[in-house]
């Protein structure tokens, strides 16, 4: 039986990073312009990526993220005569339960989407260092890894009889399908609560690991799966898009009743600030009046929200 491992963090840094070698990349959306995204919105291409890892030397626990650093040097900083001209450092969620997802220990993985900007006919004008590093990596690469960082967004570690929400949007999805599959599968804590995971993305398509979550909501009857799919469906309140918030609007009772006990919500994807809303959804639901800034900060403390959106 394993147990839940308390956080490390920072054991590699940059000056003394982990190598890891890449065992697989999948890419899990379509190519572009295969899918339902129109050309004009640019593209949304999202890959899996699983690394070989020994966790007696890379302890992390599901919640953390981990390092990645870019080869090569960063134009920016040579241009600008910089002593250190390497690239900074990006965290990426870990996507895999703590032991891994076959609880060998010896695998940790990202879900990383190529984070381009488009112009208006959605062609490519600036392409992210790491994601694209990333999301080109070749079974056999060796990818230099820091961290494991982060010790606040992390599952209880004790049994835990009350309900849990967890809100993604896009690559929000990452920690919350190792989470998942630690609460239901691996079974670390007792965990009796209901589990409900709300995942929000432009288009159906752009949904990843859909089928798994699927599968797992008809395996565990306190597991509910719900989408807001923005750019196919309308929410009932303004006519305009379906947004994650609009979907926690809509479980109001479900989270009135859950919150009278000790429930939790986590909050995870981008962009920075779409975490707002669902708060003041909550805040309505549960008839606090006190300032936004407070409730969040009092619902954090007493360790009834986390929130991780970059
Ligand atoms: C805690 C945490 C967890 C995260 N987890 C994940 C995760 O699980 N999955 C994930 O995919 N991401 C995740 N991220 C985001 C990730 O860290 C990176 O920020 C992201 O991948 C972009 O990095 P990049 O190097 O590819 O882009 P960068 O090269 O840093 O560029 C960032 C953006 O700016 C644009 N840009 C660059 N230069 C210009 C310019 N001159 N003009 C206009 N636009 C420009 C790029 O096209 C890109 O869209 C996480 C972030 C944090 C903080
Ligand atoms: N993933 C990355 O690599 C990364 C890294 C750093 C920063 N970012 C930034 O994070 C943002 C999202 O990136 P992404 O590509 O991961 O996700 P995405 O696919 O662009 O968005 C996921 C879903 O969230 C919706 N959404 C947008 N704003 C929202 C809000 N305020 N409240 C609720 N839902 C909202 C989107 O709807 P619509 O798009 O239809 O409005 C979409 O359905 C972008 O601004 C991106 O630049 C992303």
């Amino acid at each position: 039986m394993k147990t839940v491992r308390e956080p490390k963090i920072n054991l590699f840094k940059k000056s003394n990073p982990l190598p890891s070698r890449v065992l697989k990349n999948i890419q899990l959306t379509p190519n572009p312009g295969e899918g339902r995204r129109p050309k004009k919105e640019g593209q949304a291409i999202i890959h899996r990526i699983v690394l070989e890892l020994d966790h007696s030397k890379y302890p992390y626990v599901v919640g953390q993220s981990a390092g990645i650093i870019p080869p090569g040097k960063d134009p920016e900083k040579v241009a600008k005569g910089a002593e250190n001209t390497d690239y900074a450092v990006r965290l990426y969620s870990i996507a895999s339960p703590t032991y891994g997802m076959g609880m060998k220990e010896d695998t940790l993985e990202l879900i990383v989407k190529r984070d381009n900007t488009y112009d208006a006919e959605g062609n490519i004008t600036h392409k992210g260092v790491a994601s694209n590093y990333i999301c080109d990596l070749k079974e056999g690469d060796i990818v230099n890894l820091t961290g494991p960082s982060g010790k606040n967004f992390l599952l209880p570690n004790f049994d835990f009889e009350g309900d849990i929400f967890f809100c993604a949007t896009g690559t929000g999805i990452a920690p919350f399908y190792g989470m998942t599959y630690e609460l239901l599968e691996h079974k670390l804590i007792q965990f009796t609560g209901n589990l409900y995971l709300i995942y929000g993305a432009a288009y159906s398509d752009e949904l990843v690991l859909k089928e798994e979550f699927e599968e797992l909501e008809k395996k565990y009857s306190n597991f509910h799966f719900i989408k807001a799919i923005s750019r196919e469906q309308k929410n009932p309140y303004d006519g305009g898009k379906m947004y994650v918030n609009h979907r926690v609007k809509e479980l109001s009772d479900v989270i009135r009743q859950s919150f009278s006990k000790n429930a939790r919500m986590y909050i995870c994807g981008g962009p920075k600030g779409m975490e707002k809303a669902i708060i003041q959804e909550l805040q309505k639901i549960l008839g606090v009046t006190e300032d936004y800034e407070q409730f969040e900060k009092d619902l954090e403390s007493k360790k009834q929200l986390f929130v991780e959106t970059y």
